[in-house]
């Protein structure tokens, strides 16, 4: 029985053990610029005991950012600030991956340059409100993207990956879960296109198989992996009328390529889960639905039964930065604490403390 104590190979980048920290934005990337200050090393540095950190969404673009204060990784300034967010992962024995997170219609224009608006598959609003720094706003109509449009967006993504790698990470994992722009294709509700990237389940997925291979192109195919969330989403607006057919086409698109994981960011349907397992010959990594909950110790025993490779853990990692070592020991754990998730300083982001200190 393999237990998630054990290393496990990725791709080629040997992971300690099989718990993963799962990407969490947390707007604190105060730096210039919207990049990262030294605080978020300090932060990403307490959480390297983890085989594999995942960061918070990081926008490959501009126009990818739907919220206040999260990092980018499109600009020279951005690839020098996360340097030293690395280097202190590494200096502590970690290996960390930047979660590429283009938002699409999430987002409001108050958060971007003058001019400049939300993009998106269709001309379809997502019904609910965003977080802005200017209080709860409407989300808006997005510009549908052009070909043109599209063809840029694959680009951003491929030299975000090249950013990231120039910074010093060990590779990138491409959001394509949680409703937003990779998410969005894929749906049926906000991809309401007719031309080649959308109609069908192949147009559905066009986009983020093309991203994928730009980004495999780009830093080598060991360095990639992308974050599934299949099924109807409670936020973001997310409708799939086929979340199985579109996955299952999906994944076997996907496949060949050879990438380093496949995320599956677990909604209800253990079923469906089992199914891409079975079709992925990579590893794959689950943070499992736990509704109502948080992923919890329970999590552990998905790895000794072969379910997942890795498990990820969002909540308990924020509130627990040691916590392989207080999964080995039973506990006992932090509570994580809402209040501080977005935004503000080290209150409720570094000063979790570890077991004994
Ligand atoms: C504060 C916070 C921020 C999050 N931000 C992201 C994000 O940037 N990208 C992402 O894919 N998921 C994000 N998530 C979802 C988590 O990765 C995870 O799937 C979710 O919290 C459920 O897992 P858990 O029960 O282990 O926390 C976020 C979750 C939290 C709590």
């Amino acid at each position: 029985m393999t237990t998630v104590f054990e290393p496990i190979d990725l791709a080629g980048t040997r992971l300690a053990n099989r718990v993963a920290m799962a990407p969490m934005t947390r707007s604190r990337a105060y730096g210039p610029g919207a990049s990262p200050t030294p605080l978020m090393a300090e932060y990403y540095a307490q959480r390297a005991s983890a085989g594999l950190i995942i960061t918070e969404g990081v926008q490959p673009s501009v126009v990818g950012q739907g919220y206040p204060n999260t990092p980018g990784l499109h600009s020279r300034e951005q690839v020098e600030a996360w340097r030293q967010v690395t280097g202190a992962v590494h200096e502590a024995g970690g290996v960390i991956f930047a979660q590429l997170m283009h938002t699409g219609r999430i987002g409001h224009p108050v958060l971007l340059p003058d001019g400049l608006a939300p993009v998106g598959a269709s001309p379809v609003a997502a019904s609910g409100q965003v977080f802005t720094g200017e209080g709860m706003k409407d989300f808006v109509t997005p510009v549908e993207l052009t070909e043109e449009g599209i063809a840029d967006t694959i680009a951003d993504f491929a030299a975000a990956a090249r950013n990231a790698v120039a910074a010093g990470f060990d590779g990138v994992e491409l959001h394509g879960a949680n409703g937003y722009l990779l998410h969005q294709f894929l749906s049926t509700n906000a991809n309401r296109r007719t031309d080649g990237w959308g109609g069908s389940v192949a147009g559905r997925i066009r986009l983020v198989v093309e991203v994928a291979r730009a980004a495999a192109e780009a830093i080598g195919a060991h360095r990639v992996g992308l974050r599934i969330s299949p099924g109807n989403h409670p936020y973001n607006d997310i409708v799939e009328d086929d979340p199985e057919a579109t996955h299952t086409a999906l994944v076997d698109a996907l496949d060949p390529l050879g990438l380093a994981y496949l995320h599956i960011g677990e909604l209800a349907d253990r079923d469906l889960t089992l199914r891409l397992r079975k079709q992925w010959s990579g590893t794959l990594i689950l943070n499992p639905a736990t509704p109502g909950a948080v992923t919890g110790p329970d999590a552990l025993e998905l790895v000794e039964d072969g379910v997942a490779d890795i498990v990820s853990f969002g909540a308990l990692f924020l509130a627990n930065p040691d916590l392989p070592a207080r999964l080995a020991a039973g506990g006992p754990f932090n509570t994580p604490d809402p209040a501080t998730f977005y935004g503000g300083d080290e209150r409720g982001y570094t000063d979790y403390p570890a077991l004994g200190g």
